[in-house]
């Protein structure tokens, strides 16, 4: 390997600048060239690609988003969007990549994998649902900003003796509905992993709930089940509890990265250049037990992945 490129693909997440440079930086440590592709795979079909030095990952690692843009890229999921893209790889002289970004991201690593382009995943997603990691790059970030604006959204609450209905993102993933359900307190958590969604038993929880004393009922509803704003109508019509939605959207995408998804952040970028400059490809970079790893695509792709029973239980007890 002579010449690494790097992109970042699918949704932003903070930490990915933090990768990127150490990408750049390993890579130039071990006398390597570094490519930064620009926009995702859109930027790699267009060609939108910029010799990288360590001075332009200068001044990165503490700010959020991605200093290489990033698209969700239709073209690149068809058999000719993948065959030009190895194809400008090879123009440009770039022999091996690394793909910031999430399963679907991983979906076209594989392809330019298989026509002979060096490919490693880094997991880039706030939503944490890749099935071989426990981490992903931005998840600690978006949970911490979530738990702060839903401390303030609590404050609120109280004083009215409402209840709040807060939607976090996550995608068909419900992890920051339940880090955010046990960090913040809440009442309920609504997952989309979770099939015994009840209404009516949510209802009757919150009716429970004020007898039993408590000033506000707060519900951390994840995006997978969403419609707040009618749950919200719904349930003020069932209980005669003042009840609010607030949904959080893309402020959980943004901001400066926790200290946590700089340091991981930065050894997955280092780890998927050693894996590179070892003659890997096809790899994704993990984090598991404690340590950092790598799976093929192929199985990561393949594995499942599913919400802590545990964790849920531990909600709900701490919620009377
Ligand atoms: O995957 C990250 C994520 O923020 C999800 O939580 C959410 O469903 C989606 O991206 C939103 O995508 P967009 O920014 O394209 O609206």
């Amino acid at each position: 390997i002579k010449t690494i490129g790097v992109l970042t693909s699918g949704g932003d997440a903070p930490g990915m600048n933090a990768a990127i440079r150490a990408v750049v930086r390993k890579a130039l440590s071990r006398g390597l060239k570094v490519k930064g592709i620009y926009k995702g795979y859109n930027g790699l079909l267009n060609e939108e690609i910029k010799d990288m030095t360590a001075r332009d990952v200068s001044d990165i690692i503490s700010r959020g988003g991605t200093v290489l843009y990033t698209a969700r890229c239709a073209e690149f999921r068809t058999p000719e969007g993948q065959a030009k893209g190895a194809e400008v790889c090879r123009k440009h002289g770039i022999d091996g990549l690394v793909v910031i970004g999430g399963d679907g991201s991983f979906a076209g690593a594989q392809k330019l994998a298989a026509l002979g382009i060096n490919t490693i995943g880094i997991p880039g997603t706030i939503d944490l649902d890749i099935a071989c990691t426990e981490y992903t790059i931005g998840f600690d970030t978006a949970i911490n900003t979530a738990m702060e604006a839903i401390d303030k959204v609590r404050d609120t609450s109280t004083s009215h003796e409402r209840c709040s209905i807060i939607e976090v993102m996550g995608r068909g993933a419900g992890y920051i509905a339940l880090y955010c359900g046990i960090a913040n307190g809440a009442e309920d958590i609504l997952l989309p992993e979770k099939y015994d969604y009840d209404e009516q038993k949510l209802i009757n929880n919150i009716i429970e709930n004020r007898k039993r004393g408590k000033k506000h009922h707060i519900i951390i509803n994840a995006e997978g089940i969403g419609h707040s704003a009618s749950m919200a109508r719904r349930i003020e019509a069932a209980t005669g509890m003042e009840t609010r939605a607030t949904i959080l959207g893309h402020m959980q995408r943004g901001g400066s990265p926790t200290c946590t998804d700089r340091v991981y952040a930065s050894m997955m970028g280092s780890y998927a250049v050693d894996l590179l400059a070892e003659g890997k490809t096809n790899r994704v970079v993990g984090y598991r037990n404690g340590e950092f790893t790598d799976f093929d695509i192929d199985e990561a792709l393949a594995m499942q992945k599913s919400i802590s029973e545990y964790m849920y239980d531990v909600s709900k007890a701490l919620s009377i």
